[in-house]
């Protein structure tokens, strides 16, 4: 994308929105006119315009892909190069930027994960996870987090835990079954960390007797829940969890597909914890969003497997695509010559602090928590009764409900965020580029619109 453009005249413009209105199916929750969803034309870094001209402060990179910035000049680059030369081959017969983009994750993700199949979405490779792990293992279970999203088709929904996802569309998967995630704002043991010992993590090791580990293929889950919150857990969650893991011989899958690529202030977030999963699944901020690219990365043991059988049953039109893997390569290669999680770490710091002063200030606040530059802002009705800031009736209209509101008023004042499926949470999540006086003034508007939102509903 280039930077600001001219704006669309109003009469050409309504004409877009009348044919949108007309001719596309949108994606999760409909608006209908005179609800107007921005009709982007332009945009760099972490700033976009939309046809009438107006600018915004991008704190959502997009849907939490395009991390180094709209129109990041190296990715776009590669993209552009490598049209040039070869831009789709057949699946099975190779191309270079497929070959080079594996051997570059091998070298950078850690541990013996040396083997990538690349798909187009974080979905498509929560898939071939899924297919992988009862092939390797002979046995056909999954266990994963309430609240979790993996993805939208029939397995990746199944794997995730968000009921509103989940219900329109049962009877799920089979096999699929889940835990409560390690939420210490909202403890489903009812317990407090530390003295908790960790019941979350050794729920699991419980469920895993209940189903007999012998009938258990994986847990799966995002090592940063994002879609129940950012939900960040304390620091023995995952080494508990890998040690459970290991005990019954039950594969780890780490879903790193936002929280991977320098979000959390490390190029991947397994390293907070110094654990390796058996399966790394990557997308999103993988290709920068220039081209849709989805990686699973699997370890030695699961590759060799595969290689004795000389056989994955599996594989999509656009497996390795040369496009999608120059732009991932590009985007690699731009993360750790840039510093990018470093300036992750540093500006996340600064920005939950922000986040923290705006908690002080106000009594809707609950809670807030993050890790680099994925971060939550949780609302209460009382910060004592912890009663969520939501619609009572779940009839309200979308733009009655305070989240919504909330949101939708920053997005008026130019400033994207995004509100959670379930609770009473909104995502902060901008380009990992970020500077601190970006920072500034996004918490400006975003506690204006708290403000806002309060005296409605307090
Ligand atoms: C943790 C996680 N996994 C998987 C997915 C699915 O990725 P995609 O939308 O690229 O299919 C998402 C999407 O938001 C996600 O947040």
């Amino acid at each position: 994308m280039s930077g600001k453009m001219k704006p669309i005249p109003e009469a050409e413009l309504k004409g877009y929105y009348e044919d949108a209105e007309k001719h596309l199916l949108k994606p999760w929750l409909t608006r209908p006119l005179p609800h107007r969803d921005p009709l982007i034309i332009g945009g760099k870094g972490a700033r976009f315009y939309d046809a009438a001209g107006k600018e915004y402060l991008d704190f959502l990179s997009q849907l939490f892909n395009v991390s180094l910035g709209i129109g990041n000049r190296k990715v776009v680059e590669a993209v552009k190069e490598q049209v040039g030369k070869v831009n789709y081959t057949k699946n099975t017969f190779l191309n270079i930027p497929k070959i080079l983009l594996a051997k570059r994750l091998a070298e950078i993700t850690g541990g013996d994960l040396t083997r990538t199949f690349f798909s187009n979405s974080g979905t498509e490779a929560n898939e071939a996870a899924f297919k992988i792990v009862r092939i390797y293992t002979g046995r056909f279970k999954v266990i994963s987090l309430w609240n979790a999203y993996h993805g939208s088709t029939y397995a990746s929904m199944s794997a995730g835990g968000v009921t509103s996802n989940r219900t329109p569309f049962e009877p799920l998967v089979p096999g699929f079954f889940h835990i409560p995630p390690p939420n210490c704002y909202r403890c489903a043991f009812g317990m407090k960390y530390p003295d908790c010992g960790m019941r979350c993590a050794k729920f699991l090791e419980d469920t895993i007797k209940f189903h007999g580990p012998e009938t258990v293929a994986a847990f799966i889950a995002d090592p940063v829940v994002v879609a129940a919150g950012v939900l960040v857990p304390p620091k023995e969650y995952w080494p508990m969890i890998r040690e459970i893991c290991d005990k019954y011989d039950i594969l780890l899958i780490l879903d790193e597909v936002i929280a991977g690529c320098g979000r959390t202030g490390k190029m991947f977030a397994h390293e907070h914890w110094n654990i390796y999963p058996d399966i790394l699944i990557l997308a999103k901020g993988l290709s920068n969003a220039c081209v849709p690219l989805g990686a699973t990365i699997m370890n030695e043991k699961i590759a060799d497997f595969f290689q004795e059988r000389k056989t994955f049953m599996h594989g999509f039109t656009y497996s390795g695509h040369a496009l999608s893997c120059a732009a991932g390569l590009a985007a690699i290669n731009a993360y750790i010559e840039d510093k990018i999680p470093e300036n992750a770490a540093k500006v996340g710091e600064y920005l939950l602090d922000k986040l923290r002063g705006i908690q002080d200030r106000h009594k809707s606040i609950g809670d807030v928590r993050g890790l680099g530059l994925i971060e939550s802002v949780e609302f209460v009705k009382d910060k004592t009764t912890k009663e969520p800031l939501a619609a009572k009736d779940p009839e309200t209209p979308l733009e009655e409900r305070p989240m919504v509101m909330l949101s939708d008023g920053c997005l008026e004042e130019g400033l994207l965020v995004m509100p959670t499926m379930a609770g009473s949470m909104i995502r902060i999540s901008p380009p990992l580029i970020i500077t601190e006086e970006d920072v500034d003034k996004a918490m400006e508007i975003f506690e204006r619109q708290i403000a806002r939102v309060e005296k409605k509903f307090l």
